[in-house]
């Protein structure tokens, strides 16, 4: 499969990168993750090049890889730098991958293309992330059995929320919803807008009159190729009664499965644990019992669908002709599709 390669891609929350040794998969490539000694994280390839044993398997010894089958030690550059055997004369080609990391946002980020171009001021701002006026519920990083634009295409078409998740939201409108989008610097932004709402049942107990109908916005910024910002917002006599921002990644592990990072924050009710217990309950039901099921195993049920489209798209040149692009992109969705559990 192919993937956008010069780009920083999420690997998951900083707190989940520790002194174990972690094999992720990321762009089906193996990538050994650990933090050395003085915290920073580091992204090397995890097969070792004598015999390729997963070198998550050996142990580290201060700051380097020591290989579990025999011996050999890697540096944080990935370069050999130890044989137990050979007089401890190390070969010049025994290295492995090293890819360049950062953390940023209270986010582990890896750069999957050519090294030299790896530019930390290209990360997307999600700085809301550690902002001290806004209080953090991160979920636990998942892999999900789905193709990451199955997720991606969720995400941006949110005029699915008043339905698939109107009743455990306690969405209620009024107004049919507005949809506009912009392009805001390399990113686009999806605006979804509803006039004459109530607040959302989760939002209810913070505004000052919740029977009081106002302005409800969904906005979704994406940045390529799946790192997305949420931003949930109420007006209620033209003043703000609430703006929760909340994180959506899917990073890619192959082609039928990818990596998800998601989080919501708020700024109000900073220390109220009750709603983070909301916030959590919440996420598990819209994400699991209802974005999953209608999302991402709907191909599954009936893998002929996508099979039906292709041959309705009109296409030039008569029976036979495709574009370069149709085709691919639905043989990709298939695949997605039959490995979704
Ligand atoms: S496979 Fe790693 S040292 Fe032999
Ligand atoms: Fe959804």
């Amino acid at each position: 499969m192919r993937y956008l390669r010069n780009i920083w891609y999420v690997v998951g929350w900083a707190d989940e990168i520790g002194r174990d040794l972690q094999e992720l998969r990321i762009l089906d490539e193996p990538i050994l993750f650990y933090r050395k000694t003085d915290g920073t994280s580091v992204a090397i390839g995890n097969r070792c090049p004598h015999r390729f044993a997963p070198l998550h398997m050996g142990r580290l010894e201060g700051d380097n890889v020591v290989c579990g089958y025999h011996g050999l030690a890697f540096g944080t550059s990935g370069i050999c730098v130890h044989t137990p055997n050979a007089n401890g004369k190390i070969p010049t080609r025994a290295r492995v991958k090293a890819y360049p990391v950062a953390e940023r946002h209270a986010l582990v980020w890896v750069w999957m293309g050519e090294p030299e171009r790896a530019d930390e001021s290209l990360i997307p701002d999600l700085s809301y992330l550690t902002a001290e006026d806004r209080h953090r519920v991160q979920g636990k990083t998942l892999v999900v059995d789905a193709h990451y634009e199955l997720y991606t295409d969720n995400l941006l078409d949110l005029s699915h929320v008043q339905f698939l998740h109107g009743d455990s939201s306690g969405l209620d409108f009024l107004d049919p919803m507005r949809h506009g989008i912009e392009q805001v610097g390399s990113g686009i932004l999806s605006k979804f807008e509803y006039g004459r709402a109530l607040p959302a049942g989760a939002f209810r107990p913070f505004v000052k009159d919740p029977t009081l109908r106002g302005d409800f916005w969904l906005h979704i910024k994406w940045d390529a190729p799946a790192v997305m910002t949420l931003e949930v917002g109420f007006r209620q006599n033209g003043e703000r009664a609430f703006i929760a921002k909340n994180t959506h990644v899917l990073t890619p592990v192959n082609d039928g499965q990818c990596r998800y990072i998601y989080c919501g924050t708020r700024d109000w009710a900073l220390d109220d644990e009750e709603a983070d217990a909301r916030v959590r309950a919440w996420h598990r039901k819209a994400f699991l019992e209802e974005d999953k099921p209608m999302a991402f195993l709907r191909c599954r049920s009936d893998p002929g669908a996508a099979h039906a489209v292709r041959h309705d798209r009109p296409r030039r040149g008569g029976v036979g002709a495709s574009s370069a692009s149709g085709p691919d992109r639905l043989s990709r969705g298939r695949r997605s599709c039959s490995t979704a559990r």
